[in-house]
């Protein structure tokens, strides 16, 4: 856990840079932001005007991976880490409506999510949600915390959605995903979004850029073989690593190439 977590959430906020998750709810169309939070996000838009919709797209993929995992997987159990400010269709929502026995834990360590987080502490009767405040950084505080709401005998979805590119160094990235992998029984499986420069066009690459200069925390974008590699080791299934708006679509439009790759892979 952070250092500072025995601090008041609200001594935490700094509501004069922008923040991440703040941002995102801004380009999700949602109302808790601040003023300098539609400032970067609006120059982030006008740099690179497909953000909204890679933001729209990643939260889809998040619906269709969640469903397929409380559905035809089995998932009863869920670790969300990077989880957010509360939108429509929070992991606990879909997994619980498909299997209502379903246990979410969400983890983050943006204060302003943890103010918020009652909201996505709602669960239905038989299942159980629970939020631990926690650092992506830190996968061994992460594990202990959720052992509390999560059997780690038991498969385990650990949800890594645009996270991963808030740790900078490749290899600690890899670290991070091989050290919840091996807290988990075979039968789990691991849901990631990264965002990467090789799909989506021009502009992203400038406008990363310019986040990195203006707002917290800091980004990097990966290639899909830099993605795949953080997977060495489990089953990916199809479609495979791709445009998150193109992952198992069936039955509607095929969706656009935006820049973030997502990815379903299960641990044998
Ligand atoms: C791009 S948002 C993604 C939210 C959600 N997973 C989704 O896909 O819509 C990234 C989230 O990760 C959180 N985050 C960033 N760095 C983190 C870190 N080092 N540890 C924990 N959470 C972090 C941010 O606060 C934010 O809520």
């Amino acid at each position: 856990m952070s250092d500072d977590s025995a601090q008041q959430p609200g001594e935490r906020i700094a509501s004069h840079i922008a923040h991440n998750a703040r941002v995102w709810n801004y380009w999700l169309g949602g109302k808790d932001h601040y003023e300098v939070d539609e400032q970067v996000g609006t120059m982030v838009t006008s740099m690179y005007p497909s953000i909204g919709e890679v933001a729209r797209a990643d939260r889809d993929f998040l619906g269709r991976a969640v469903g397929f995992l409380a559905g035809e997987a089995g998932i009863r159990q869920f670790l969300d880490i990077g989880t957010g400010l509360p939108t429509v269709d929070n992991t606990h929502e879909v997994a619980q409506r498909i299997a209502p026995d379903a246990r979410i834990v969400y983890v983050d360590n943006d204060p302003i999510v943890l103010t918020h987080a009652r909201a996505l502490l709602t669960s239905s009767a038989e299942g159980s949600t629970s939020y631990v405040d926690a650092d992506a950084h830190d996968p061994a505080a992460i594990i202990e915390a959720a052992s509390g709401t999560l059997d780690f005998d038991k498969p385990v979805a650990i949800m890594l959605l645009g996270i991963l590119n808030f740790v900078l160094d490749t290899d600690e990235a890899t670290s991070i995903v091989r050290r919840l992998v091996d807290a988990v029984p075979s039968g789990s499986y691991v849901v990631l979004t990264h965002p990467t420069l090789e799909l989506g066009g021009e502009g992203n690459e400038a406008a990363m850029k310019f986040w990195n200069e203006n707002a917290t925390p800091p980004i990097t974008a990966r290639t899909g073989a830099e993605v795949a590699a953080f997977l060495d080791g489990l089953e990916i299934l199809e479609p495979g690593l791709v445009s998150c708006a193109r992952w198992r679509t069936e039955g509607t439009e095929e969706g656009p190439l935006v820049a973030q790759f997502g990815v379903v892979a299960r641990k044998p």
